[in-house]
């Protein structure tokens, strides 16, 4: 063999060495995803036991000292299920343990029952949520779009000075669903970095003391399954968009 044709060999080997080697590494970062999954799975049911017992204490008599402390606790331990649900459905996400399952829907059935759930929540905020719906069939994942609608809502009314907008608009080429409000609004710069996992910006303490940074990881990653596209636009100090377009089949 020449020099050239022996330099040919040696670089297919190195990579074929090289696709080898990702494989495996794929598998086994898939493999610690699911072994994170099933280890979150599990811690959550203990955490479940102890909300039921808190909640039984709850209704006994307290005294006010006593109601505080047990509130207190009941709080961190919403915290510490929305983290645990939250490195799940990361985690299941990143093993493929979350499989996209279309079917045709009617969009107002589904956008009904959320707005009627995040009204309530807006309103325990002293905050408003204005529902724009339209009717329209749906070929999509109802599960998967749900859970990107709650995350950019829960966002929404954690940050909205007063105001949260679903809007839906259907046209002959796709669907459209934007997610506002009139919030803190996100910086130019900051907007590529938001859909990493953990990252949270300073704009505002006290909605970042709220979160987990894992929202909108959740949301891209669904998205990605969805073949959706979201995109965002915002304005520091006058609010931010969230929009969802969804194509018609
Ligand atoms: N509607 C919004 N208004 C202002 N900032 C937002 C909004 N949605 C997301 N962000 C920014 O993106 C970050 C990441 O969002 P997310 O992944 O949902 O994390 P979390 O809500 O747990 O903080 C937030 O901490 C915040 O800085
Ligand atoms: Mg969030």
């Amino acid at each position: 063999m020449d020099k050239k044709h022996e330099n040919c060999a040696e670089l297919a080997a190195k990579f074929e060495q090289a696709e080898h080697e990702l494989i495996e590494s794929e598998r086994l970062n898939r493999a610690k995803s699911y072994f994170l999954a099933q280890a979150v799975h599990d811690l959550r049911q203990p955490l479940q036991a102890q909300r039921i017992f808190l909640q039984l204490l709850q209704n006994t008599k307290l005294s006010s000292e006593q109601q505080n402390l047990i509130n207190k606790s009941m709080a961190s331990l919403e915290n510490m299920q929305t983290l645990m649900d939250n490195y799940l459905d990361l985690s299941r996400l990143d093993y493929g343990g979350i499989k996209y399952a279309p079917s045709k829907f009617e969009l107002k059935v589904l956008t009904d029952k959320i707005a009627e759930e995040f009204s309530a929540l807006s309103s325990a905020e002293h905050k408003h949520l204005q529902y724009i719906w339209c009717k329209t069939e749906v070929f999509s994942d109802q599960v998967l779009l749900e859970r990107i609608l709650r995350n950019l809502l829960s966002n929404a009314v954690k940050f909205a000075k007063d105001t949260v907008v679903l809007e839906c608009i259907a046209n002959d080429t796709d669907i459209t669903i934007n997610v506002s409000d009139n919030g803190c609004g996100i910086s130019a710069e900051e907007i590529p970095y938001i859909f990493d996992e953990f990252y949270q910006s300073g704009q505002n303490p006290e909605a970042r003391k709220k979160g987990t940074g894992l929202g909108l990881a959740i949301v891209k990653k669904i998205s990605a399954i969805l073949h959706t596209e979201i995109q965002v636009e915002s304005q520091v100090g006058q609010g931010s968009r969230f929009t969802l377009n969804i194509p018609r089949v």
